[in-house]
């Protein structure tokens, strides 16, 4: 009978042991640490952690925050004399106690107004408004929140000024006072403009010219943020590539801040489709309502992988990638265009498991090694 060297048995036991456990143990954040932050978008329950499962695989695989709505105008500041910071003072302490990058999101926007706020209707009072909330956000979590979407969504798609409350009652220089007044209230916070589709050359071309305004008047503008509400097939990895080289030769970071990819059709993807008819419940247009097949996986897989490509080539430029949700259970793309439909948009499933799209992005750091 052959006996094994029980010290060669030992050391070899313990090797496979620590290899397999090194292998669970990696996770976006720890593969991509030397390039850029990997954040998510929590919702007030795991802002509360208060699903054990959820909250373990948001330690294990970010190092990055942002409130997906809790610190929206309307949630901190319901009425004019009053805020609500129960649910932000969470949010930052949960960043704090993790060692998390803390994102805040978002300042001045158009949508999910307090209504008071929707009534302010001349410049004096809307002036006095952007000064009283921008300070007193930015003020209450200075030294604590690391960086701030200032402006979100203030454009259209060809790249002309939104026609929002703020653009109606104080003109442009709305853009330019909500940046110097944020940089008043925390000089150290980094600022971003936020917006979707600004990866697509007219609304680019708007983003930039927005952005040299803001720094030609002395506003202070560290980053923009490409949300990336992006699909398998589109925006293209060239148009993508053009537009991290064009914001960043402004001499600013960028940030992919709302990252997910939607797998379902959408209305107006329909040649002739009437995208105001009602498209609920119409069975083409929710085409995976239990599962997504292998080849949908597949081409999730690949397109994220070649989003990551593009990313890590330029990681340089880069400061942060921020999925839209934890897994794709919460995903707004679940009731948006369409309510009640099921869509597949992130790395992590409905049960939180990795998808075939989360193993093609840490496989682009394994290459690396
Ligand atoms: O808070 C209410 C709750 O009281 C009520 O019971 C429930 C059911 O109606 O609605 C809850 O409000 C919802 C809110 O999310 C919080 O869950 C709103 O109806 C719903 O419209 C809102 O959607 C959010 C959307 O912004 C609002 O525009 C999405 O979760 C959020 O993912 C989405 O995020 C935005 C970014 O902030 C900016 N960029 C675009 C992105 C997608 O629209």
């Amino acid at each position: 009978m052959k006996f094994i060297n029980p010290y060669l048995f030992i050391v070899t036991t313990f090797f496979l042991v620590s290899c397999t456990s090194q292998k669970e143990k990696l996770s976006l954040k720890d593969a991509y640490k030397n390039d850029f932050l990997i954040g998510t978008a929590l919702n007030a329950g795991q802002i509360e952690a208060k699903n054990a499962k959820e909250d373990s695989l948001i330690k294990k695989e970010f190092n990055a925050i942002t409130a997906e709505n809790i610190m929206k105008s309307m949630y901190v500041h319901p009425q004019k004399d009053q805020y609500d910071f129960a649910l932000s003072d969470k949010y930052v302490a949960y960043g704090e106690k993790n060692k998390m990058f803390i994102h805040g999101h978002t300042l001045i926007w158009h949508s999910q107004l307090a209504p008071w706020m929707e009534k302010i209707a001349d410049s004096t009072e809307m002036k006095a408004f952007m000064k009283d909330h921008i300070t007193t956000i930015v003020s209450k979590y200075k030294g604590r929140i690391n960086s701030w979407d200032v402006v979100n969504e203030a454009l259209n798609d060809d790249g002309t000024l939104r026609q929002s409350v703020f653009l109606k009652t104080l003109g442009e220089k709305y853009l330019i006072d909500a940046f110097k007044l944020a940089a008043k209230a925390d000089p150290k916070v980094d600022l971003y403009y936020n917006d979707y589709n600004i990866e697509e050359p007219a609304k680019r071309a708007g983003a930039i010219a927005l952005i040299k305004k803001i720094k030609a008047a002395g506003g202070k503008i560290d980053g923009v943020g490409i949300q990336g509400h992006w699909r398998l097939e589109s925006p293209s990895i060239e148009e993508i590539e053009k537009s991290i080289l064009e914001y960043s030769a402004l001499g600013i970071k960028v940030a992919f801040t709302e990252l997910d990819i939607t797998v379902l059709p959408n209305p107006w993807d329909l040649k002739g489709a009437d995208v105001n008819q009602k498209f609920e419940g119409n069975a083409k247009m929710n085409p995976y309502p239990e599962k997504l097949p292998d080849s949908i996986q597949t081409k999730l897989a690949e397109r994220y992988a070649s989003i990551f490509k593009l990313f890590l080539k330029h990681k340089d430029k880069i400061s942060r990638i921020t999925f839209w949700g934890v897994y794709d259970g919460q995903s707004w793309l679940n009731d948006w265009p369409i309510k009640g439909r099921t869509n597949y948009p992130l790395p992590f499933d409905k049960d939180l498991k990795h998808k075939p799209a989360y193993e093609s992005i840490l496989k682009l750091k394994k290459k690396e090694e």
